[in-house]
């Protein structure tokens, strides 16, 4: 089975609540921590990434409230904030994205430096940035470069560096919205679902021209959460469009009609959540499917279905999901391994694989990780958060 792990590994520093981090993620990882502890955070960071290569770097820092805001606020003052991305691509090379914005006296930010690598470093194509200079390349010819932007956006118009660029800005994010998701669509777009499930109508609709087997892969599953609804597709509606479910009713013949603005809040969530999850198809497949707590609003016995659909998804798809849910992680075929404990300690979010305690108790099968969640027990390793502490010789920007 080939693996679809997309990011192998994150180092952060300075990255709102986050102070350093460094984890690796599976081709299924569910983040867990109390709420505040910094999970959203996390993905945030990721997200942060795609955004500031699909838009700028401006924009992406704006939408957050300004590099102020991205940066964690600490009596120590960090000035910037790093990003490292250690990548797998879709031919099996490995690659390497790294970046550290720092602010300016005069309330601005620059791209101190930034670095990409495929396929091991000096050995494939690779550049580095210092502060709006190139200081190497392994390409004769190389874009202009600014300090306000992140490189990769116009190296990307080299051949040799699309595939990194379309991998980092095939990452999907979901928060899902059904109050967003029951109101009138403009039709748009429908080859990436949104963040909150803003333009779901038009990924139906396309779905249903591009790979009508998914959108029967969405109504099935979507029958297993909510027995009643036998399907859903798109429907227009004067200038806009809409969702249409079907839905048995004892005694009629037919099935009734309801859009979705009649739609319950946990019906639309879990469309929601299987759309974004199943809705890789010819023309795109995201590179990582990160979701926001999966289970909200859904029946604990809906949970079954869901960690079906996760486990499925993440044989394609590298998926990134955040939990509360004792009822998502009651499973004990959930490996140590795909749980990252977050926590927060004096006002620092930190990440770390299972301590060896989690561990014992999951392999003789005592608990699964949704008991040891309920009673409070999934505590991180203290050895592996103390390694974070120590410097890197393998993160970039270690020593600058
Ligand atoms: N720039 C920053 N510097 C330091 N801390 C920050 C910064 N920005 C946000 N935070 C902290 O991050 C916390 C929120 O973290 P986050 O939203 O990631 O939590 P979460 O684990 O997703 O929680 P929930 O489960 O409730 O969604 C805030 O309470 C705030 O204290
Ligand atoms: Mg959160």
């Amino acid at each position: 089975m080939t693996d679809s792990t997309f990011i192998r590994r994150v180092i952060l520093r300075s990255y709102k609540s986050i102070a350093r981090c460094d984890i690796t993620l599976r081709p299924l990882t569910y983040l867990v921590g109390q709420n505040g502890a910094g999970k959203s955070n996390f993905l945030d960071a990721l997200h942060f990434v795609r955004d500031a290569l699909t838009g700028t770097l401006d924009n992406a820092l704006s939408e957050r409230g300004g590099l102020d805001e991205v940066r964690r606020r600490s009596s120590g003052h960090p000035n910037h904030v790093s990003i490292q991305l250690d990548l797998r691509l879709n031919d099996g090379r490995t690659a390497l994205y790294a970046f550290k914005i720092g602010a300016l006296p005069n309330g601005s930010y620059e791209v101190q430096s930034e670095q990409c690598a495929i396929g091991g470093l000096g050995q494939g194509p690779y550049y580095k940035i210092e502060r709006g200079n190139l200081v190497q390349s392994s390409e004769a010819t190389f874009p202009a470069v600014t300090p306000d932007r992140l490189a990769l956006v116009a190296a990307s118009g080299l051949t040799v560096f699309r595939p990194i660029y379309d991998a980092l800005t095939a990452m999907g994010f979901y928060n899902l919205n059904p109050k967003v998701m029951r109101e009138l669509q403009k039709p748009q777009d429908g080859r990436l679902l949104k963040p909150v499930g803003e333009n779901i109508a038009s990924v139906v609709h396309h779905l249903k021209r591009s790979a009508p087997q998914q959108l029967d892969l969405i109504n099935e599953y979507l029958r297993t959460v909510v027995p009643m609804i036998q399907s859903m597709e798109r429907k227009a509606v004067g200038p806009m469009e809409t969702l249409e479910f079907r839905q048995a009713v004892a005694g009629a013949k037919h099935p009734w009609r309801f859009l979705a603005q009649n739609m319950s809040d946990g019906t639309l969530r879990a469309l929601g959540v299987l759309t974004a999850l199943l809705q890789g198809n010819a023309d795109y497949s995201p590179s990582l499917i990160a979701i926001e707590e999966p289970e909200t609003a859904l029946h604990p016995a809906a949970s079954g279905a869901l960690r079906e659909v996760l486990n499925q998804v993440a044989k394609k798809n590298q998926v990134l999901v955040t939990s509360h849910s004792p009822d998502l992680l009651d499973d004990m075929d959930i490996d140590a391994d795909s749980i990252v404990a977050v926590i927060s300690e004096e006002g620092a979010t930190k990440l770390a694989p299972l301590d060896q305690a989690s561990r014992d108790m999951l392999r003789q099968h005592l608990f699964s990780v949704g008991e040891l969640l309920r009673m409070n027990q999934l505590a991180p390793d203290r050895a592996a958060l103390d390694a974070q502490l120590k410097p890197q010789p393998d993160f970039f920007f270690e020593g600058e």
